[in-house]
């Protein structure tokens, strides 16, 4: 989008436009998950009237009940934007009464590594027969670029019961379609949400610029891109940045290890540098929804144009191996200590995927943990955030938490999530070993201590 004022005064799409500057536009957000409910949140706190629509029925119904089922998401928060208006439902008629539809649904991987966008296509087949002319529909589901002009348009287009098209110029008449990347980083609240600049791009200007519009109430800065597809890559580019700068922290932790360098002394040293350096962190494996998920999309995508993305791959690779590595760590360290990893009582440390949320997606204690099970250890864990753990990677591991006492006990404690609660001093001195996956035990001064 170059232009911002492109838009007709007096047209309908400007009636659209004010509606969504004066707050009137009423909002329906799709898929109430981790993504969804916290915008939902947001528009509600802006004054604009927004439906949250989901499938799952339990959720809709802790909803409706003013409860949460996102730790970070106090149920007083949901009361407070129900009495303003803020409601949920699983029925999809009500799509029609909306401005604007935000579509944020998973966007996993199948079992063989490729994208999975069942989620989307079914989301788009099902608001299909319910939209109408002049509403703005916009993705924000993290994807390869070309999934809003190449299935998101084609569904709505074929599916909806009006002959609408999808808008290609400013004033024509049809659905207004964009892609919005969701930028949000669970559990830092070190940048407020609406300080965090959203990249919109349109399959028009007139969907970008109404987009722009709708997000400029939340959001301190829009960025405005000339396609769909570019938005898309953006996000993309973003995650795999992490991922493979994540990698070569991974790599050059287990060279620094051998050559009896710190690699974290390392890192804060380099990060002094005023400028061309960013600090990643080693750890023991990627996790969550979008750095061990979001890179394949890219990779799958690049076949159809005969390219092999090798940094993502090589990444992958890396990091992939990272849970392997802190096996071998765990029974080397018993190993030192004359213990067999067979037989050995393990306490994990922390099952989320990372520090201080509740959220399990990808984590890699749970590959540790069933590593470690196929071992032959005896493995208990302790999250504040996981009373029980059901389904693993692999296996389902039906596990309930273990309070954290009698540290003693275990041969090894393995620090895997450096969740801020913990007493790391306290669990030192109580445990026989301690492995530390995540330099939590910074500071610390102990022989009982392997940081890896
Ligand atoms: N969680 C994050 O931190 C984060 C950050 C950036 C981007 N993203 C991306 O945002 C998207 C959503 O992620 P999330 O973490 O919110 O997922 P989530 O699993 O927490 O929530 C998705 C919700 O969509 C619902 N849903 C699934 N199919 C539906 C349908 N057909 N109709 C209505 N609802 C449906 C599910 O029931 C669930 O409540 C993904 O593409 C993800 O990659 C997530």
């Amino acid at each position: 989008m170059t232009k911002t004022t492109a838009i007709s005064t007096g047209s309908r799409l400007a009636q659209l436009k004010h509606k969504m500057e004066t707050r009137e536009a009423r909002i329906g957000i799709i898929g109430m998950g981790y993504v969804g409910l916290p915008l939902a949140l947001l528009f509600r706190a802006e004054r604009f009237r927004v439906t949250g629509f989901d499938i799952a029925t339990d959720k809709v119904a802790t909803l409706k009940a003013g409860s949460s089922y996102i730790v970070r998401i106090l149920p007083e928060s949901i009361q407070e934007a129900q009495r303003a208006g803020f409601s949920a439902t699983s029925d999809y008629s009500g799509i029609a009464e909306m401005d604007a539809i935000i579509i944020c649904v998973p966007t996993p991987l199948n079992e063989h590594h490729e994208p999975d966008l069942s989620y989307v296509r079914q989301t788009v087949e099902s608001i299909a027969p319910f939209v109408r002319e002049n509403q703005l529909i916009v993705l924000e589901s993290t994807t390869y670029p070309g999934t809003t002009e190449e299935i998101v348009v084609p569904i709505l287009e074929s599916g909806n019961r009006h002959g609408l098209k999808v808008t290609r110029g400013f004033d024509d008449a049809g659905l207004h379609v964009a892609f919005s990347p969701e930028r949000e980083n669970p559990g830092d609240d070190s940048v407020a949400r609406h300080e965090i600049p959203k990249v919109v791009g349109g399959c028009s200007p007139a969907a970008a610029e109404l987009a722009a519009s709708m997000y400029g109430t939340i959001f301190r800065r829009v960025v405005p891109v000339t396609s769909p597809a570019a938005a898309e890559m953006t996000k993309l580019l973003e995650n795999i940045y992490r991922c493979v700068n994540i990698a070569l922290v991974n790599e050059l932790k287990q060279l620094c290890m051998r050559m009896g360098i710190d690699i974290y002394e390392v890192i804060e040293a380099a990060r002094t540098k005023p400028f061309g350096f960013q600090a990643f962190y080693p750890g023991p494996g990627l996790g969550g929804h979008c750095i061990p998920i979001d890179p394949f999309y890219l990779s799958w995508k690049a076949r159809e144009f005969d390219f092999r993305t090798r940094f993502i791959e090589l990444a992958g690779e890396v990091n992939m191996r990272m849970p392997y590595f802190v096996i071998e760590q765990i029974a080397a360290a018993l190993n030192n200590r004359a213990k067999a990893l067979n037989g050995a009582k393990v306490l994990v440390l922390g099952v989320a995927y990372k520090r201080d949320v509740d959220d399990l997606r990808e984590s890699p204690s749970l590959t540790i943990i069933e590593l470690l099970r196929e071992k032959g250890a005896q493995v208990a864990y302790n999250d504040p955030y996981f009373p029980t753990v059901g389904q693993g990677r692999h296996y389902a591991l039906n596990m309930t938490n273990t309070p954290l006492n009698g540290l003693a006990q275990y041969d090894a404690v393995v620090i895997v999530t450096d969740h801020s609660e913990y007493d790391y001093r306290a669990i030192v001195e109580q445990a026989q070993l301690v492995v530390d996956t995540r330099n939590a035990t910074r500071g610390i001064d102990s022989q009982k201590i392997v940081r890896c």
